[in-house]
């Protein structure tokens, strides 16, 4: 009967073989997930033996899968994001602590947290920022758009998890069109890797994240394009936009939100230095 130390070390070696960095902590992870052990006890009791088949069986699997190169949120089912547990499936981008950036910018922009501020969250994914915004906003309520119905379904999970569902709508939408409201916070991520450069990105991407939230046409552009059109309509006066770019997009995107009638508040870099997150305002 092999013990945790065993299965551990197999896992990590295998993982490691096949190139993958994390391979320690991934293995972990899955044993842990496998044995519905926690870190702390895999860690603190080593020793322990592993008799169930089944659970042996979940492991190989599990690693499998992995050598397969579907990423860990999918494999796990869930990833952390602004510390709360987001289920994650194939249908929607993995939340990317990058993105902590544009709460946080949002959190300094709407400085009076008690207000019931109106929030829309635009190609709403897994529901990682607008639920991550109501969960620190206790009186405000908002709206989610995407394009996938099956996106959305994660997203109402989540909301539903987390305690939010009272306070979020969950609605297909072709970004902001037809939407009549205005908003006091209008958030997106959208879709800005070049088409082309998606086949060049980790397969955990390329292979597995859904093309509709990695795709952002010819030049990577084509959303915020979208997007700043109809920004003048989303915000209301006084109002703030907040847009998600990828590495060297924040510039241009400006010029295109700038161009639109907005004020550009700031430019916010995320954890690596990278211009990440485009704050602007109506006047
Ligand atoms: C980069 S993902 C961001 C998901 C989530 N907001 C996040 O930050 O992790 C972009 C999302 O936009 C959605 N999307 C793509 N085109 C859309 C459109 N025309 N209208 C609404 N949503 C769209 C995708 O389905 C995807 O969920």
């Amino acid at each position: 009967m092999p013990k945790v130390s065993e299965l551990l070390a197999s896992v990590a070696a295998r993982l490691s073989a096949a190139g993958l960095e994390s391979g320690r902590l991934e293995a972990r992870l899955l044993v842990g997930d496998a044995t519905a052990l926690s870190i702390e006890q895999l860690v603190a009791h080593p020793e322990r033996e592993v008799d169930d088949g089944g659970v042996l069986a979940r492991i190989e699997r599990l690693t499998k899968r992995r050598l397969a190169r579907e990423p860990m949120s999918q494999i796990l089912g869930q990833r952390e994001f602004w510390s709360l547990t987001f289920k994650v499936t194939p249908d929607v981008l993995t939340p990317r602590p990058d993105s902590e950036t544009l709460v946080e910018a949002a959190l300094a922009a709407l400085v009076d947290r008690t207000r019931p501020w109106r929030i829309l969250d635009l190609g709403v994914g897994s529901g990682c920022l607008l639920l991550s915004l109501l969960h620190e906003l206790p009186n405000a309520t908002g709206i989610g758009i995407d394009r996938s119905e099956r996106a959305l379904a994660v997203a109402r999970a989540n909301a539903e998890t987390l305690g939010l569902a009272g306070r979020a709508v969950l609605q297909l939408g072709d970004w902001g069109q037809g939407i009549e409201e205005q908003f006091d916070l209008v958030v997106s991520n959208p879709p800005y890797i070049p088409s082309d450069d998606i086949e060049t990105l980790d397969p955990e991407v390329s292979e597995h994240e859904p093309w509709l939230a990695l795709d952002g046409g010819l030049d990577g552009l084509d959303a915020y394009r979208r997007l700043a059109g109809q920004l003048p309509v989303l915000a209301r006066e006084g109002g703030w936009a907040l847009l998600e770019v990828g590495v060297d997009q924040a510039q241009i995107v400006a010029r295109l939100v700038r161009a639109a009638g907005f004020k550009i508040e700031r430019i916010r870099a995320d954890l690596g230095g990278i211009e990440r997150v485009v704050v602007a305002r109506r006047p």
